[in-house]
């Protein structure tokens, strides 16, 4: 059978098994419908083996339809009949440009439709930098740049089933955007951390499920999950135990001011939401501060290589010089995580400038110890050694100092998944390594044990009302007299982070 119907013929099966999960009306609608459609395929199948693209048309058209219908997500076949993929972003910042540009480089057709953001300016100095950057590939005329809080919903019904929204937001409004765009049939790539407390991981959790039922292709921006040569270890050291078994593994990331997780109080004029989101690292209810996105990435590849995620973590951690800053982080985090063989993952953050710098994660097991990142993101100079030592006349086996850039690989991967229709979500995945990373913080923002059943039921939700933001909202977060912010206090509010 040629592809489009082969293609038809997997979205049949989906009907069916949709049909049987649904309700008498829907079901007979369904089998009627079916009925026409098999019928017009296999005739078409019987008369004609080379597939005009009319005939490609009609039947794209009807299993988009039927998918429709059925409330399942075609991949990049369009009932407009290319194979071009639409891409939508939704939040224009910095690595919403970046992945943009990683999209437009994948392989076949893929374009810039629309753009989101709750500030005029971002959006046109993106779609400039990006128009110019890749001129044949961005078609965003001023009909489709969208300004405001719903501004998503608008990018998203530029889209047809089966393109792409990117959703690079600040994490906050991710179940949001990402539930309408599960309504729309869309794939997406969504930046980390996905969820920022343990509500939103709920929610999350549930949406991740909807969107496998539905067949959607989920991408999230962990993308040291992508990277060839941490692949290359995690066979080793996960599958062939090349270093025992993993009893201790420590983390790093030490750094100075970063990105907005420092900031001083809101300047007299403007918006109190406005200002929050343009520093969101500072804020809790937007990003889980700095340490749910700085330190999520060595969480999540430590635990990758552990192969599973910790049962309870506890941590300490303070603000020492704060100055007249008024965000609600500490600059020191250390967090011990304890998995459920017993086995322990140190965790260090600090974000002060003067203190050495350190960006890196090491596995030790009881017969030798292994380099996961040695610099930050990549490349990744991945080790293995023998003993503990990490000392040259021990080295077992070393990464190659070059590899291809996981970014782009997230984005390799994601859209050959789409266009090949094979399945891919990392929506769960990602909201565990949210969860787990919440979890850490929480652990030192209230001085107390954090399990993952605790994070996971915690009713604490810093921003329940967060989908029904206006540009004219108050902040659900707001200052006091002298324009500060409530910081966590260990020992005294222990049920809470603030
Ligand atoms: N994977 C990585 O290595 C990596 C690197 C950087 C950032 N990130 C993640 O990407 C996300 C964005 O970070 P960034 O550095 O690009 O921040 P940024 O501030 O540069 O970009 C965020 C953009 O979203 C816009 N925005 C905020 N709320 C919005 C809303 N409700 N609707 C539409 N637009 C909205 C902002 O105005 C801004 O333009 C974060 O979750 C961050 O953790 C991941």
């Amino acid at each position: 059978m040629p592809w489009p119907e082969m293609l038809a013929a997997h979205f049949l099966h989906r009907l069916v098994d949709q049909a049987r999960a649904s309700g008498y009306q829907e079901r007979i609608a369904l089998s009627r419908f079916k009925t026409h459609l098999l019928r017009d395929l296999f005739m078409n199948d019987i008369s004609n083996n080379d597939v005009s693209r009319r005939d490609l048309l009609k039947t794209t058209t009807q299993v988009a339809a039927a998918a429709a219908l059925a409330g399942v997500a075609i991949p990049a076949v369009h009932a407009a009949g290319d194979e071009t993929i639409n891409i939508a972003l939704v939040g224009c910042g910095g690595r919403g440009t970046g992945a943009t540009e990683n999209a437009l480089r994948t392989k076949g057709p893929v374009k810039l439709v629309a753009m989101a953001d709750v500030f005029t300016d971002h959006v046109k100095s993106k779609h400039k930098y990006i128009q110019d950057a890749f001129p044949k590939q961005v078609d965003v005329p001023e009909s489709r740049r969208f300004v405001g809080f719903d501004g998503y919903k608008k990018a998203m019904d530029s889209l047809r089933p089966g393109d792409v929204v990117i959703l690079t937001t600040p994490p906050a409004f991710r179940w949001v955007h990402f539930t309408y765009a599960i309504a729309k049939g869309l794939n997406v790539f969504m930046e980390k951390p996905t969820t920022v407390d343990g509500p939103s991981t709920r929610k999350m959790f549930k949406l991740a499920d909807e969107s496998e039922k539905k067949g959607l292709k989920v991408g999230v921006g962990l993308m040291c999950r992508h990277c060839a040569v941490r692949g290359e270890l995690f066979e080793r050291i996960n599958k062939n135990k090349e270093i025992g078994d993993i009893i201790s593994m420590r983390a790093y990331r030490q750094a100075g001011l970063t990105a907005t997780a420092f900031v001083g109080p809101k300047p007299d004029k403007g918006s109190e939401l406005l200002y929050q989101i343009k520093n969101f690292h500072s804020f809790l209810w937007l990003s889980g501060g700095a340490f749910s996105d700085f330190l999520i990435h060595n969480i999540d590849e430590c635990c990758w290589m552990k192969g599973s995620w910790p049962v309870q973590a506890k941590s300490s951690g303070g603000r020492h010089y704060r100055g007249n800053y008024v965000d609600q982080n500490f600059d020191t985090y250390s967090t011990e995580y304890t998995f459920d063989d017993g086995s322990k993952f140190h965790l260090e953050g600090r974000t002060m400038p003067g203190a050495t710098s350190e960006f890196a994660s090491y596995a030790h097991g009881s017969k030798g110890s292994a380099v996961i990142s040695a610099r930050g993101h990549s490349p990744a100079r991945c080790k293995i050694y023998k003993g503990q030592k990490f000392v040259k006349s021990d080295l077992v086996w070393s990464a190659p100092a070059r590899e291809p850039d996981p970014y782009q690989l997230e984005w390799d991967h994601l859209m050959d998944a789409i266009r090949t229709g094979k399945p891919y979500n990392e929506a769960r995945r990602g909201a565990e390594a949210s969860l787990v990373t919440s979890m850490g913080r929480m652990a030192a923002h209230t001085g107390q044990v954090i399990t993952y059943q605790q994070m996971l039921d915690c009713e604490h939700e810093f921003a329940p009302d967060v989908d029904r933001l206006t540009l004219e909202s108050a902040s659900p977060l707001v200052a006091d007299k002298d324009k500060k912010y409530p910081v966590p206090q260990p020992g005294i509010k222990t049920k809470r982070e603030y």
